[in-house]
Order: structure tokens, then sequence, then C-alpha cells
């Protein structure tokens, strides 16, 4: 199911689409991206830094790093300034058998960044998916499935410590409506899971920020709630939680608006913690036409410049730049192109709404579509 270049190419060469649409909606707006081959002013990372934002970053997998058309942009700090390793650092991969770890795969994205000058975000500690066997169906207590969280916590974060810019300690821990979800952490251990993870991180590295990451938490609702009242519960109980992280999977024409996603960032902060876009990515029914691609184009818009219009929001990542790389079209059938480039590397309608969002600073409503260059 994956988009094939080839789709691209048939479509661009029907002429009643350039008739209606024109090209501009391929290339950059008026005064960005014009400056000639050396110019820095359309890469996102260099963008995001001047919007006063810490990073623009994206994920990436050890898989991945063969492909050499590929490293060269990922590998390019003003392009990308921050890394994730999209799966290495988690716990399958990490702690396959019990107490018996592996860092190789998180590792290599690690040294990656630290090479390239990048970021790191590291990603992620207890979650309930990619999670192995032994921990989901081990015949745990409390006190047993606690000893595991802790090891794990302890070795992981003594691994990279000082390494990460932040940790995605918790992941995906409520459900939509705002109840726990049941994993085996909270069946096991209940609500005191949270302040256990958190507390360990904290006792290992200080130096990094304790995030709290989630999917759906890109508009007010009753799980952007509920998430805010752990954060208020775990701070009362002065656990350290330095950040939450919304995921912002987003589904071309119903992302959220910029206004809801800046009001919804400014709840979070308003809880005391800083606010990341931590898996960006907007997916699309296939195949991508000019008009979907317009829409995205849209939804990356709204949804960097909420970031960039709150103060406390430090920075985008992306679910990575490359569509066929995407998680997407495994996970949702039908579905893709949802990155800001196509598989021949050129550039989706949705990287200039990016680089509009980082450069206008927030501020500007819609550009006019199509881009009147
Ligand atoms: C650790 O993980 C790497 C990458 O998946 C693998 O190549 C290696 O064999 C693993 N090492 C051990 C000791 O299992
Ligand atoms: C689970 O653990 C309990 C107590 O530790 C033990 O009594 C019980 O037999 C175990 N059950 C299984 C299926 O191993
Ligand atoms: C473009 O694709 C969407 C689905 O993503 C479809 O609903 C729409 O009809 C298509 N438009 C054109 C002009 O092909």
């Amino acid at each position: 199911m994956k988009f094939q270049a080839s789709t691209l190419a048939a479509f661009v060469a029907i002429p009643a689409v350039s008739a209606t649409l024109g090209w501009p909606w391929i290339s950059p707006p008026n005064g960005i991206g014009h400056g000639g081959k050396n110019s820095d002013n359309d890469l996102l990372h260099t963008l995001a830094v001047k919007a006063g934002k810490k990073y623009f970053g994206t994920a990436t997998d050890n898989g991945e790093l063969n492909n050499k058309d590929y490293t060269k942009i990922l590998n390019n700090k003003k392009q990308f300034g921050q890394l994730t390793p999209s799966n290495g650092q988690k716990w399958m991969y990490i702690e396959p058998e019990q107490n018996v770890f592996n860092f190789t795969n998180g590792e290599v994205v690690g040294n990656l960044a630290k090479k390239n000058h990048q970021i790191l975000r590291c990603h992620t500690l207890v979650w309930h998916s990619q999670l192995p066997e032994w921990v989901e169906f081990g015949n745990w207590t409390k006190e047993t499935l606690s000893a595991v969280v802790v090891n794990h916590i302890t070795k992981v974060l003594t691994q990279w410590k000082g390494k990460c810019y932040a940790w995605d300690v918790i992941n995906e821990a409520f459900n939509d409506d705002g109840t726990f979800r049941e994993t085996v952490f909270y069946n096991v251990i209940g609500e005191d899971y949270f302040a256990l993870a958190f507390k360990t991180a904290a006792k290992i590295d200080p130096s990094t920020k304790l995030y709290i990451n989630d999917y759906n938490l890109e508009a007010r609702s009753d799980k952007t709630r509920a998430v805010q009242k752990l954060v208020r519960s775990l701070k009362k109980q002065k656990v350290k939680i330095d950040g939450v992280g919304a995921q912002a999977h987003l589904i071309v024409g119903s992302t959220p608006s910029r206004e809801a996603q800046i009001q919804n960032l400014q709840d979070f902060v308003a809880t005391g913690v800083e606010v990341a876009q931590t898996e960006l990515d907007i997916r699309l029914a296939l195949p991508a036409n000019a008009t979907n691609l317009a829409q995205q184009s849209i939804d990356y818009e709204n949804t960097v410049a909420a970031c960039v219009a709150v103060k406390g929001c430090v920075g985008t990542t992306i679910w990575d730049f490359y569509d066929p790389y995407s998680w997407v079209p495994s996970v949702f059938a039908g579905e893709g192109a949802a990155t800001l480039y196509f598989e021949d590397f050129t550039k989706h309608p949705a990287y200039w709404g990016v680089v509009k969002a980082l450069a206008s600073g927030g501020k500007h409503p819609h550009w006019p579509w199509p881009f009147n260059n």
C-alpha cells in the first residue's frame, strides 16, 4: 500500500490539474526558500530556532541508515536538529529477556545524533506495546513488577545518562475517554506506577526532561483533561515531571484547527510543564492528489504553527520524513503519504506548509491558497 513515486508522476502529468492549481503548490511561497543554492532559509531546524523553538526534528530507524539519499537529509542538522529512535529504545529490543539488556540499536541512533550535533529525544520507557512477553504475561505481584520497572528504568537511564534532552517515561497510558489504560503496569501496580517510573528516572538522570507522551492530545478532550489531572497530581506529590508529548498522529481533513491546538497546548503549559509535538505525521486516503496534498499542507502548517505560537512548546518531531519509511501504510490500510518527502525525495506541498508555519512565527492565519508567487 505504499505510495509509489510513479503514482505521483502519473497524476502530475494530468494537464487539467495543473491548469486548475498551477504548479505553485509544489514550490515555496514568496520570499521563502529563494535565497539560492546555499541558503538555509528553507531548512526546518534553522527556521525553528529562529522562531524561538529548541528544535525541529525527526524520528529515524536503524534499517533506514544505509540509504544514502535519505541519510544526506537526515544528517543535516540545519534540516533536522533533533533525532528520536523510532524503535531502538523500546523495551522489547532493550531488555528482551529479564535483566538481559541490548542497547545496540538505540546506541546507533544516539551516536548518529551526537556525531551530527543533533539533540536526542529518547523513547520510551514504560509502554504496553512492543513489550516483551516476559513482562506482559509474567505472574507478577505489585512488588515484583515494581522491581522490574525500577530495574529497567535504572539500566536504560544509566546507559544514556546525560545524553537525552528528554525521555518519554510513560507512553500511551490513557484511553480516549480519559480512563487509565488497563496495561500490565496499571493492572498490577495501580496508579502508583506513574510516580514510581518518574521518581526512578529523576533519580538516575536528573538532567533529562521527563515526559508523558500520548496520541489524541492535540485538542481539548477527556483524554487531555485526564493527562492534565495526572500532571497536577504528580506535581502535588513533588514527583518530577517536565513535559507532555502530544504525538500528533493526525489525519488530513480532520486535524484540529490552529486555534484549538494553541488553546490545548496552553492548557498543558498551564499545569507547569513544557510541551512538544513528538511524533507528527498527517496521513491521507491514498492516492495522493492535488486536493488532499493541499489540505495536508494546511494541516501541517496549522499544527506546527500552534507549537510556534505557544511559548512552552519546545519543538516538533515528525515521525520520519520519508513516505517509504512511514509506519502509516502498514497500520492504516489505504492510507499513507503522511510525511514531508515522496518516495523520489521530492517534497510534499506540506513541506512548504511547515516552512510557512516556522517562518511566520505562528502569527499569520492561513497563507492564501494556492500560493500566489
Ligand atoms: C543486540 O541487538 C543487535 C541489533 O538488533 C543484534 O544484532 C545483536 O545480535 C544483539 N546482541 C545480542 C547479544 O543479542
Ligand atoms: C503465580 O505466583 C503465585 C505467587 O507468587 C503462585 O502461588 C502461583 O502458583 C503462580 N502462578 C503461576 C501460573 O505460575
Ligand atoms: C483526492 O483524494 C481524495 C481522497 O484522499 C478523494 O476524496 C478526492 O476525490 C480526490 N480528488 C481528486 C481531484 O482526485
